[in-house]
């Protein structure tokens, strides 16, 4: 627990670090406001303890202070006997309580004992919110899902790299974080930074920070973002696009656990734990060149497979609940019925963006909905994700127009079979009107005619 003591008065302080020396705890001292406030930009402590008379001015200036900064820390005033008003100033302005001078040390002994219970309290509370949250967010109970549970508790308290895989959308940053969250670095940084969203050159210097003057246009020096992570966990995410050169540069920081920013002679001890994350084929970079193989290794001392969405059907229904609560309390709409036919149609489609496409359906329809009752709107045809047929040129080429129409005049034969011959059905399922339907259907039975005569 840390307290910050602030007094001008040498024997007060000391007097306060004696009554404290029975508990587990750090004490900061100050003995000005301008001081205090230093020290508060820079440190977060649990307790203030504040003298209201300070020769910069009223310790009620640093009560404020904290406030302004939203922060926790529980703060008790040290007033004179004789100023009570002062005293309930500092209650309404947030205080915890108040002590006068001179001092009863009984008294004194109390309080403090009871915040230290307190804040011990909230402290635990705090924990288990914070375990609880670990996973509040990643929703599923199929069997592919609760092994990944299972991989995340195994390995989350142990300081092992990992590599977590899977196609666009799967969760893999709600992964790295719960192995974070889960980890005993949870309270320490946790830093994500995405490869493939910077050039080379600047990747490293994000990565591995440099010093005033590494390059044109290092005007200060700068901390990386390994560095940063010190004592946490950095998240690397779409790692397959980190160039080469900087794989290597990884490797040797992975072996030796030290940096050196660009344009510095020193090297900087960090103890990170990296997670690294990718949607493409690792056997595949690897097979090609383009992934270090040694560097994979290092990383995947441990790998996450998450499945996509297609490998666990049975966790739609479940996700469908959990983005209506949470997207509909975000919009501010009440949902108080799903169509069955939108859990249907949701079951059956083809959905490659995973999780993220499932998500931003939901949202479109919370939008759109009128009456409370979530229901399905026809994407927009480009949204809709076709299975394409297999289709190879061939050496000699292909005429595409004449491609295209064999194409159309399949699906308008399957249509038709589809609908049983009923061609106001058959429109609908190509999404046409009659009249267009009737017309193109013309058109190729005018060339089968042709073809035929
Ligand atoms: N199992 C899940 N439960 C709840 N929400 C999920 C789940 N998986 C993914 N999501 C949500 O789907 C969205 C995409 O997830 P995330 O960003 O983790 O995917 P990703 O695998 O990193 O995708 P990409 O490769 O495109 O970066 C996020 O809004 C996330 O909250
Ligand atoms: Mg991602």
């Amino acid at each position: 627990m840390k307290f910050l003591i602030v007094d001008d008065e040498k024997n007060i302080r000391k007097t306060l670090k004696i009554i404290l020396s029975d508990y587990e705890c750090s004490i900061t001292e100050s003995d000005n406001i301008s001081d205090a406030k230093t020290l508060i930009d820079n440190e977060i402590f649990d307790v203030a303890i504040i003298d209201i008379r300070l020769p910069d001015g009223s310790g009620l200036e640093i009560l404020k202070y904290l406030k302004s900064l939203s922060s926790e820390t529980v703060v008790l005033i040290i007033t004179a006997f004789s100023s009570t008003e002062t005293a309930i100033d500092a209650m309404k302005a947030g205080a915890y309580d108040y002590i006068t001078k001179p001092f009863n040390l009984d008294e004194i002994r109390i309080i403090i004992k009871n915040i230290v219970e307190k804040i011990s309290l909230q402290k635990k509370i705090k924990n288990l919110e914070h375990y609880q949250d670990a996973y509040q967010n990643i929703i599923g109970k199929s069997l592919v899902m609760r092994k990944v549970f299972n991989m995340i508790d195994k390995i989350a308290p142990f300081d092992t790299n990992v590599i977590i895989i899977g196609e666009s959308g799967t969760g893999k940053e709600l992964v790295a974080k719960a192995i974070h969250n889960k980890s005993r670095r949870s309270y320490k940084p946790y830093i994500t930074i995405n490869c493939a969203s910077f050039p080379s050159e600047l990747l490293e210097s994000e990565l591995f920070g440099y010093t005033k003057g590494a390059f044109t246009g290092a005007y200060t020096s700068k901390r990386g973002l390994i560095e940063e992570a010190n004592n946490g966990t950095l998240f690397l995410d779409e790692i397959a696009e980190m160039p080469i050169s900087l794989q290597a540069k990884l490797l040797r920081f992975l072996e030796e656990k030290k940096i050196r920013p660009l344009g510095s002679n020193n090297e900087v001890p960090v103890d990170v734990r990296i997670i690294a994350a990718t949607n493409r084929d690792f056997l595949d970079l690897l097979k090609k060149g383009d992934f270090r193989e040694d560097l994979y290794f290092r990383l995947a001392t441990f790998e996450i497979k998450l499945p996509s969405l297609s490998e666990r059907k049975e966790d739609i229904p479940l996700l469908i609940d959990h983005f209506v609560k949470v997207l509909s309390k975000k919009f501010n709409k009440e949902i108080i019925k799903i169509d069955p036919v939108f859990i249907d149609t949701i079951m059956q489609m083809e959905l490659r963006g995973n999780v993220r496409e499932l998500k931003n359906i939901i949202e479109r329809e919370i939008i759109l909905s009128e009456d409370g009752c979530l229901r399905f709107t026809p994407p927009h045809p480009l949204e809709v994700s076709y299975k394409l047929p297999f289709i190879e040129i061939p050496d000699s080429g292909l005429n595409l127009e004449e491609y295209l129409t064999e194409i159309e005049k399949n699906l308008l034969e399957k249509a038709l079979l589809k609908a049983n011959g009923v061609k106001t059905k058959a429109a609908e399922l190509l999404g046409l009107t009659f009249r267009e339907f009737r017309y193109k259907l013309s058109k190729y039975k005018k060339f089968t005619e042709k073809e035929n005569e």
